[in-house]
């Protein structure tokens, strides 16, 4: 039994599956696909996150937060892009770890990221509702109250949940029923829909840059540039460096650069896609180390004028970069950025609700989870229907009743998380497969998947204590699925058992 938990499948066996049928059309170039990481990467977070982290968190050094989440991701990106290039089939981090650590890792991993996709997905779709209205208020329209907003506010410091009389978000719950019925339908319809938006968002992006900077006021930056200190570290619940709130919140850069690294999430789903490649072994690692580097520039010259052209205690903490632009009567500005941010928030919520489904048919395919369910792939659309729809009711469900924030804070821990063991994947892989063909190579190995795993792992410990009771919570949720369920079910254990018995 034992075996059957660190049980790999060879790489050699991965390939092969890919020449089988069922499998999904490959549709995808480098530009396709670099564009599919910008458009899951950037949405509600530098539209929506942005302000809330500069006004409460981290002040203009949030400039430096960007960075070194930045950072933390690039190191994992590298080592992202090593596995995508080895093993180029749908499942991502999923299927790497079930070729490095064995099923029992494998399985852990599959079900944190659907964990990340899942409530990522809710967490947009609340900031694009935040967006949508700001647009109909503009033209005069408005969601009834108990309507426009979720059923629940939450406390990050305490992580406690309070009535806030609204029903539900119904522009939240409007959306997903949209992206779901367009994913539904297939790839190629939702990649193509996803280019123009991309187009739109970063127009948007760079319309706020070049606006904004004839508005900054570099005193802004200067009179207090870290007022809530540099660090923001705490261990469960107890500070290890710097200031919380009096609930317990965790405050300073490195604590803001926990917040918004959201805004970064999205280019690890690049990976999944590799099945959908053309050339997945030159394109994956192009689409996910280029979507990266693009963002990071526009992001922290995004947060130098919002922080310029603001004092960073006037942030508007709901949609900061919009009001900022209303702020200095610049009304036109603030309705194009605000329409923009729509358009750019529904690529990012069509990527990533693409991506959950991926991750449970690349399981469903080992057995893992229930094949005709999960596994099913449409006859005519090429697509997973059925997980999707499955993923589209649950993201409704999160989006409908949790705030912004308790999704946002969630999706950080399940996705660092899922970094660190792709960074440590990277290193053990190195050691147990080390003449393996890597068309691409994450370079100054071992350093660099030891820095992604001490960066992420910092920025875990940035974030309040609740989300590690959640994290925990979730992961032994799937610990008892996997064993009532997975393990039996499993492909590798049947075939290990049927060994066991010949020999
Ligand atoms: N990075 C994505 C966003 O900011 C998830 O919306």
């Amino acid at each position: 039994m034992t075996k059957q938990y660190f049980a790999t499948k060879s790489l050699a066996h991965l390939l092969e599956e890919m020449r089988g049928d069922n499998r999904l059309r490959r549709v995808l170039g480098p530009v396709t696909l670099t564009s599919l990481g910008v458009g899951a990467v950037i949405g509600a977070g530098i539209f929506v996150a942005t302000g809330e982290a500069a006004a409460h968190t981290a002040g203009p050094a949030l400039m430096l937060s960007y960075v070194v989440a930045g950072l933390a991701c690039i190191f994992a990106a590298l080592c992202y892009a090593e596995f995508a290039s080895m093993a180029p089939v749908a499942g991502s981090a999923y299927t790497y770890a079930y070729t490095t650590m064995g099923e029992l890792f494998a399985w852990i991993i599959g079900w944190d990221l659907v964990l990340e996709y899942v409530v990522g997905s809710a967490a947009v779709a609340n900031g694009w509702s935040g967006y949508f209205q700001v647009v109909l208020d503009g033209i005069g329209l408005h969601f009834p109250k108990a309507l426009s907003s979720a059923a629940l506010s939450y406390d990050a410091g305490t992580g406690v949940f309070t009535a806030t009389g609204a029903l539900f978000n119904l522009p939240a719950v409007l959306i997903v029923l949209a992206v779901t019925l367009v994913l539904v339908k297939g790839i190629q319809e939702s990649a193509g829909i996803n280019t123009i938006m991309v187009g739109v968002k970063v127009a948007a992006v760079l319309f706020v840059i070049l606006v904004g900077a004839f508005y900054v006021n570099t005193a802004n930056w200067t009179d207090n540039f870290a007022p809530f200190g540099w660090t923001g570290l705490s261990f469960f619940g107890h500070p290890v460096a710097g200031q919380t709130t009096a609930s317990g919140e965790p405050l300073g850069m490195i604590a803001g650069a926990a917040i918004i690294f959201f805004a970064y999430i999205g280019f690890d789903s690049v990976s999944t896609h590799a099945e959908e490649a053309k050339n997945p072994q030159r394109d994956v690692p192009i689409g996910i180390i280029a979507s990266l580097l693009i963002c990071t520039v526009l992001y922290v010259a995004v947060v130098a004028v919002l922080t310029g052209m603001v004092p960073y205690n006037q942030i508007d903490p709901n949609a900061g970069v919009a009001k900022a632009f209303e702020a200095r009567g610049l009304h036109a500005a603030k309705f194009i950025i605000s329409a923009a941010g729509v358009a750019g928030i529904t690529s990012v919520l069509l990527v990533m609700m693409l991506s959950a489904p991926r991750v449970l048919l690349a399981m469903a395919r080992d057995g893992l989870v229930p094949r005709g369910f999960f596994g099913d792939v449409h006859p005519r659309f090429r697509t997973p229907w059925k997980s999707t729809l499955a993923v589209g009711a649950f993201v409704i469900l999160l989006a409908g009743f949790l705030p912004i924030n308790a999704l946002l804070h969630l999706t950080n821990i399940g996705t660092l998380f899922a970094f660190v063991i792709v960074c440590a994947a990277v290193l053990i892989m190195r050691r147990t497969n080390p003449q393996a063909a890597r068309p691409f190579r994450c370079p100054w190995v071992p350093l660099v998947p030891t820095l992604g795993i001490l960066t992420c792992l910092m920025l875990m410990f940035s974030l309040p204590v609740a989300n590690w009771w959640r994290l925990i919570v979730w992961l032994l949720l799937g610990l008892v699925i996997y064993f009532l369920y997975g393990q039996r079910h499993s492909l590798l254990g049947c075939e290990l058992r049927k060994q066991s018995i010949t020999r």
